[in-house]
């Protein structure tokens, strides 16, 4: 597909549904790892302009950052440590309204107030994980994690 974006507006509900079949578009026919996380996180930043949204990667034994769109951010996180490595612990979405009542939470940057952190599963292990981050408190919802958990499970991992 040609590689420019069509901006929705409207619901989040109808941005995600303007934005999936054209994620889906950029994934056909690429098996390159990085370049889908790139073209997910600069697509996601795009529609949604959140403050930051990037990707995670679990490699021998940590994460460690991956293609994101955003402030400079933390390059290693160990497994139950902030918002990101307790996702990957637990293997489930966490929603986080306010990130300085989080324990542990990993402040990146000081202006981030609110995250959703989405694991990314392949043969039932976390192999990485979609981190994004809104400088509003209480920013994502259900919604927000119906449709990333949606969008990550089309990349190729
Ligand atoms: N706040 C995250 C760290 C990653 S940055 O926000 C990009 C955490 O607590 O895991």
């Amino acid at each position: 597909m040609a590689e420019d974006l069509t901006i929705a507006k409207g619901s989040k509900e109808q941005q995600y549904q303007s934005l999936i079949p054209q994620v889906k578009g950029l994934l056909t026919g690429e098996t390159d790892l990085v370049a889908n996380m790139a073209n997910v996180a600069a697509a996601l930043k795009e529609q949604f302009q959140w403050f930051w949204v990037g990707f995670y990667v679990v490699k021998n034994g940590e994460l460690v950052l991956a293609p994101f769109q955003g402030p400079v951010a933390c390059t290693r996180i160990q497994e139950g440590r902030g918002v990101c490595g307790t996702a990957w612990l637990r293997a489930e979405t966490l929603i986080v309204a306010d990130v300085a009542k989080f324990p542990g939470h990993i402040a990146c940057n000081s202006l981030s107030k609110s995250e959703i952190v989405v694991p990314v599963k392949r043969n039932g292990q976390v192999v990485a994980v979609l981190d994004v981050d809104s400088e509003a408190y209480h920013f994502f919802d259900d919604t927000d994690k119906k449709y990333l958990e949606e969008i990550v499970a089309f990349i190729n991992f």
